[in-house]
């Protein structure tokens, strides 16, 4: 399940988001990249742990944490601090899959990579390519969203970031491990969730509302792991 969760930040929070980004030191994106993924990997990143990039996670960890669409969506247990690329002058990323377990720097804990999520800050018309092209069996999809937008598509896809030919293609990167570790759980609970609150907004008051919301919370319960 490919979702788009449009007006993650405000245009406010992109201005900020992309003066701070303007602002750190950029590095090669090698260096957080696994040993299949480093030979296909060409873009610039922030190191992870500047005060830029925390204070921008910490941001889109905020903004994420209040939005419904995004927690019905990812039923988020773990969110990586989110880190930061850049690709221009022709750079790209080849085919590719994310590694399955990350360690969160600077501590012990690890997160089982379920979801992954590109959040942009610049707008489609202000640079050429940069499409996040994503696989499953349904064909590509290739998304490039406006500024402030981000994807989430599960982590168990081939995946890849066509050249910027012209302009700057700047997003932030991070993983989710979700309460719903089965991609096909996850859709199920969010088509429910979304049916439940069409529902509401017709029918206020059914009955069967209540009953359903009940179904949905039991089969989280189930399904859940924490
Ligand atoms: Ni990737």
């Amino acid at each position: 399940m490919l979702i788009k969760v449009p007006n993650v930040l405000t245009q406010e929070q992109v201005a900020e988001a992309r003066q701070l980004l303007a602002e750190a030191e950029w590095t090669d994106g090698k260096a957080t990249a696994g040993h299949q993924s480093s030979r296909v990997k060409d873009n610039m990143q922030i190191p992870q742990g500047h005060p830029n990039a925390r204070r921008l996670g910490e941001m889109i960890l905020r903004a994420l944490s209040a939005n419904p669409l995004f927690m019905s969506a990812a039923l988020p247990l773990h969110v990586f601090p989110p880190l930061f690329n850049s690709y221009s002058g022709g750079q790209k990323f080849g085919t590719h899959v994310d590694n399955s377990i990350r360690q969160v720097p600077g501590t012990n804990h690890r997160i089982r990579t379920d979801l992954s999520a590109t959040l942009f800050f610049e707008d489609p018309e202000k640079y050429e390519g940069g499409e996040l092209c994503v696989e499953d069996t349904y064909g590509v999809h290739r998304v490039k969203l406006p500024a402030g937008d981000l994807v989430l598509y599960p982590a168990t896809s081939l995946h890849h970031v066509t050249p910027v030919t012209r302009g700057a293609r700047v997003c932030s990167f991070f993983w989710i491990q979700s309460m719903i570790r089965d991609d096909g759980q996850r859709s199920l609970l969010f088509d429910m969730d979304l049916a439940i609150q069409r529902l509401n907004q017709d029918h206020p008051d059914h009955p069967s509302a209540t009953q359903l919301t009940g179904v949905y919370h039991n089969l989280l319960r189930q399904w859940a792991e924490m």
